[in-house]
């Protein structure tokens, strides 16, 4: 099977993490974003997933290779030169699609986060013999999606309706999708939508199917949002392999250490924290509802809630960081120094507290 990983967009909501690499690379739990998606399409069997993508093709392919060996999958790209939308990729990625085998392909969005159970939607893909399945999950505030109407029972496509004005329902487009190589013939090689131009269509021809996705869901596109997704995915991990989490008198909650990270005397971390390869967490440090990524040094009894730390920054002593917080790659925040909201542009040095939320270039 194939499958296709739409990487278009260029993460402005992300920044400044997203200044220093593409947003599927940036780190989620410890590792790039889009590597979750790889390799939950890999465990199912999945050989070639393209990258459908129309900037910094060379970034994201150079950092890939050394995955395409770890991970046995092949990983290659189709290069727009203008943005062709969410339908127009799969278009121009037609050739690498189809294999002859008249076998369903995967399309993904690349900002999304679940649980990815993909083996069960091929089995419900093959079950209702339509034309094309899409996973649905259920939110509070459906105006920011696609909303879907289904049959409960059979779980055909009434309606499917992206960003609705008017409330039609909670059930929304969670952007992982699998479709027939016939779809294929549904979709112009232009700039189109496949939720405002395929689906709508498909679903009037009752050959669109959506399935629940069992487990949480996550558009990790916006910092708020990646730091819940971040507690939703720990959740979900203690209670599949909880041995990966951390625990002790160090931790609350749950955590998530890479094994090469160095945690100090007297520290207390959790809930919801991940710290990366090659951190030095030095004594004395509390941590909650964060991310700190790789080769981030935090010096003795600073505080980091609700925040994320990128890559190579280091954070003084008796340091205070809170409020979504946001350090860019390779900043250097003075001891004592109070973050409340502070967004920082990667190489820069702060010796004077962040008041109040703002931008600091
Ligand atoms: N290659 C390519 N080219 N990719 C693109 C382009 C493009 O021109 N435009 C968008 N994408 C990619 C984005 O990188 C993302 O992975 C995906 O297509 C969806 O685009 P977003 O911009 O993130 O859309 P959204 O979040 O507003 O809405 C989409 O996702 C929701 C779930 O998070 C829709 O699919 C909604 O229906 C869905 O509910
Ligand atoms: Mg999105």
């Amino acid at each position: 099977m194939k499958a296709l990983i739409l990487v278009g967009g260029f993460g402005t909501r992300l920044r400044p993490l997203t200044l220093s690499v593409p947003k599927p690379l940036v780190d989620f739990a410890n590792k790039p974003m889009i590597l979750h998606q790889i390799e939950a399409l890999k465990a199912i069997g999945v050989t070639e997933v393209v990258l459908a993508i129309n900037y910094q093709p060379e970034v994201m392919l150079n950092f890939l290779k050394e995955f395409e060996k770890k991970l046995g999958i092949k990983i290659t790209c189709s290069q727009e030169t203008e943005p062709l939308g969410t339908a127009g990729p799969i278009a121009l990625a037609r050739d690498k699609l189809i294999d002859g085998s008249g076998e369903p392909f995967f399309v993904l969005n690349s900002d999304v986060i679940s649980e990815y159970p993909l083996k069960e939607m091929v089995n419900f893909h093959k079950g209702h013999g339509g034309e094309a399945s899409i996973m649905v999950t259920k939110v509070d505030e459906p105006s920011k999606y696609g909303v879907v109407v289904m049959e409960e029972t059979t779980g055909k496509v009434k309606k499917f309706v992206e960003k609705p004005q008017i409330f039609v329902g909670n059930k929304i487009n969670a952007g992982i999708y699998l479709l027939n190589p016939s779809v294929l013939n549904r979709i112009e090689l232009r700039p189109t939508s496949i939720e405002k131009e395929v689906f709508p269509k498909i679903a009037a021809e009752n050959k669109l199917y959506a399935m629940v996705l069992p487990g949480f869901w996550m558009d990790i596109g916006q910092p708020k949002d990646y730091i819940t997704g971040l507690r939703m995915y720990l959740e979900s991990l203690r209670k599949k392999s909880s041995a990966k989490l951390s625990t002790g008198s160090h931790f609350v909650g749950n955590v998530l250490v890479d094994e090469s990270a160095v945690i100090g005397d007297g520290c207390l971390i959790g809930p919801d924290v991940a710290i990366g390869p090659g951190c030095i967490i030095e004594s004395g440090v509390r941590l909650s509802r964060c991310t700190i990524m790789r080769g981030v040094r935090i010096k003795k009894h600073t505080c980091v809630s609700n925040s994320i730390i990128g890559w190579h920054s280091t954070i003084g002593k008796w340091a205070r960081l809170e409020n979504m917080t946001i350090l860019g790659e390779d900043v250097h925040l003075g001891d004592e120094v109070y973050s409340n909201g502070g967004v920082v542009l990667p190489h820069k040095e702060i010796k004077s507290s962040i008041l109040k939320p703002e931008i600091v270039m």
